[in-house]
């Protein structure tokens, strides 16, 4: 009945959407490209609606639905159902070159840590609901995006501080519901291309035509780094509200050693020694060579680099629009674009923006006579470092460099970090050192298996200066059952999040740090593996010899002799012998 009156209550509006996707291509330093992938879908004009999760689990929204054109309807449900009002979901691998590549694509706004990386904003009544809601976000996902999302649970889940007030305070909750803002990482997740087809489904052209249509996951996560993230946000104003859907990918192409496995395949044979290309000027012959750094003239196309082409525009509508970037002014390189349909082919020279149209298959040329010319790389406006000290089983330490390498102007930050609750930090130990003062801190401590530790730090650095901070740690002992498969490889610790703040507080660049790896005091399990092969041996030696005296008798080589002529064996011997015998006779 509610539901029905929900459904009457609704006008019916046709929402409006709006699809644009942009791909970027930057070369950069020692033939490497940078590959940016944007898709944005907007879905505009709609009631928002509060599913009462406590209440049957129908929701409203769904009517809205029907007017969908380009917004995925498979992730409506899982945001409605769980009432989350935004989404970030991250996953990356690999690890940013900060000195070769410069700042982060976007400035790190959708680039996540390694791993996986879940963040979300519900609206509920109260927090167990909203951890009810999260929990059942987290499982839809992992099933949605084929990712280990189950394994987010409370003590994964932090609820930052610092976004609280990026989150968007106008937003109009239904009822007197609050918004909380939580989130999760797993460092040690694996990427592949199974999370790969999930994400091309979300797309209104579901990989088939447009951009999308050049992603190919072999090809993709054969790179130096990848990120691939999803932003789901809801916009409202007084009674209206709009989804928009964002999804990127950004990788790092390595183009020498994709050529080379364009050109010979994808088992990578060492080079015959006439292919060889060795520096003359040194000692050469059939035996030595020094080789040559990386050519320097070369030329790729995307059917080499991306394995495909692409196939026509997304859409053939006003509403929606498909661009290439190529950011190649100032550089060596140029570019031509291969437009075919059937047998006709047209090429012409690239400008810096190439719009896709009609039903044309594209592929882009790009060429260079010295590929060392790039533009230069933009300096991140803060460097960091964190690592682990300390060496002993039961102890150790947490050391964090942050450099701010502008000469003229002083970097505010948030510093964000999350600990297993397997890791106690102590925070008296906090030791600084160097230019720079934290102006605020927040720290939360953990509660085994129930709660992670939580540490914000905002942190001020002045021009040109280095701010270093240390604190240690005691390491738990875990429950034998809670120690993965290999335990002697370390547990990966989660990245820390650095937010560099503008003077109104909202974040202009961000940016991980890598994963620590820590080893726990981790007991021998080959212990008893070896007690019971001992065991097991010690019992098969004593039962042998065992029984070997139960059931042998021992007797002398007379009283063999006796008992073996009256055994039935030598009785039938001698019957044997005396008929051949009386054979022989009848001879
Ligand atoms: C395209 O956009 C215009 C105005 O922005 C809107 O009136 C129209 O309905 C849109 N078309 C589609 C197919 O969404
Ligand atoms: C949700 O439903 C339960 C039971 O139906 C009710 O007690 C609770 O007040 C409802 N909450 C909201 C925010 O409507
Ligand atoms: C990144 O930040 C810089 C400086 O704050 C700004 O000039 C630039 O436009 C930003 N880039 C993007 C993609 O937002
Ligand atoms: C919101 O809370 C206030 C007091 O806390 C109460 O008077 C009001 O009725 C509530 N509104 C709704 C829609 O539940
Ligand atoms: C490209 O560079 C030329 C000069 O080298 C400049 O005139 C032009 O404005 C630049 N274009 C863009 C889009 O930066
Ligand atoms: C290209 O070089 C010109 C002059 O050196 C400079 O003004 C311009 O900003 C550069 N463009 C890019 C995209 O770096």
């Amino acid at each position: 009945m509610q539901l029905l009156a929900l459904l009457v209550a609704l006008p019916v509006i046709a929402a409006q959407s709006d699809y644009a996707e942009s791909l970027l291509i930057k070369p950069l330093p020692r033939n490497k490209a940078l590959a940016s992938f944007l898709f944005d879908t907007l879905l505009s004009l709609f009631p928002l609606t509060y599913t009462n999760s406590s209440s049957s689990g129908d929701h409203a929204i769904l009517s809205v639905a029907k007017h969908y054109l380009t917004f995925p309807k498979s992730i409506e449900p899982i945001v409605a159902s769980t009432n989350t009002r935004q989404l970030h979901l991250r996953f990356t691998q690999g690890w940013w070159d900060t000195e070769s590549w410069g700042r982060l694509p976007h400035n790190g706004s959708h680039t996540g840590g390694t791993g996986v990386e879940l963040s979300a904003v519900i609206e509920a009544g109260s927090l167990e609901e909203a951890r009810a809601s999260w929990l059942k976000l987290a499982l839809s996902l992992s099933g949605f995006f084929c990712a280990l999302l189950n394994f987010v649970e409370d003590s994964l889940t932090t609820f930052p501080r610092h976004d609280v007030s990026e989150m968007g305070a106008e937003f109009v909750t239904s009822a007197n519901n609050s918004l909380f803002l939580m989130r999760a990482a797993l460092p040690e997740e694996p990427i592949c291309t199974e999370n790969l087809t999930p994400f091309l489904k979300l797309l209104p052209t579901r990989g088939k035509a447009g951009l999308g249509s050049l992603l190919d996951g072999h090809k993709l996560y054969d790179s130096l780094w990848h990120s691939m993230s999803i932003d789901l946000i809801t916009e409202c104003d007084s009674e209206r509200c709009s989804l928009k859907l964002s999804q990127n990918i950004d990788h790092i192409i390595d183009i020498t050693r994709l050529l080379r496995k364009h050109r010979l395949g994808n088992i990578l044979k060492p080079l015959s020694g006439d292919q060889l290309r060795c520096d003359l000027d040194k000692k050469y012959d059939d035996w030595t060579c020094f080789p040559l750094t990386d050519e320097t003239v070369f030329e790729w196309d995307f059917q080499k680099i991306f394995g495909r082409t692409i196939k026509g525009a997304c859409f053939q509508d006003d509403n929606s629009s498909s661009l290439i970037q190529l950011d190649l002014n100032n550089t060596s390189w140029s570019a031509t674009v291969e437009k075919s349909k059937g047998d006709s082919v047209h090429i012409h020279d690239a400008g810096l923006v190439e719009r896709l149209e009609g039903t044309y298959q594209y592929n882009v040329n790009l060429r260079t006579s010295d590929s060392r010319v790039v533009n230069d790389i933009e300096k991140p406006p803060i460097e960091v470092s964190r690592s682990l000290t300390g060496y002993s089983q039961d102890k150790g330490g947490i050391r964090v460099n942050l450099k701010n390498p502008s000469k003229e102007e002083s970097v505010r930050i948030v510093y964000f970090e999350t600990l297993p609750w397997y890791m106690r930090a102590y925070l008296y130990t906090l030791k600084k050192s160097g230019g720079g003062h934290i102006e605020a801190q927040f720290y939360k401590p953990a509660i085994d298996r129930k709660r992670p530790g939580h540490l914000e730090l905002v942190i001020e650095i002045p021009p040109a200066s280095d701010f270093t901070f240390t604190y240690q740690f005691d390491k738990s002992l875990l429950r034998y059952a809670e120690y993965p498969p290999d335990a002697n490889h370390g547990f990966a610790i989660a990245p820390a999040i650095v937010k560099v703040l503008d003077t109104q507080d909202s974040t202009v660049y961000q940016m991980r740090t890598t994963t620590l790896l820590l080893t726990l005091p981790t007991p021998d399990f080959s212990m008893p593996y070896n007690v019971i092969i001992l065991t097991c041996t010690v019992m098969a030696l004593a039962f042998g010899t065992i029984f070997n005296l139960l059931t042998k008798k021992v007797v002398t080589e007379e009283e063999f002799e006796a008992i073996s002529k009256e055994s039935k064996v030598a009785q039938i011997k001698a019957r044997i012998s005396s008929t051949i015998l009386a054979l022989k006779g009848r001879k």
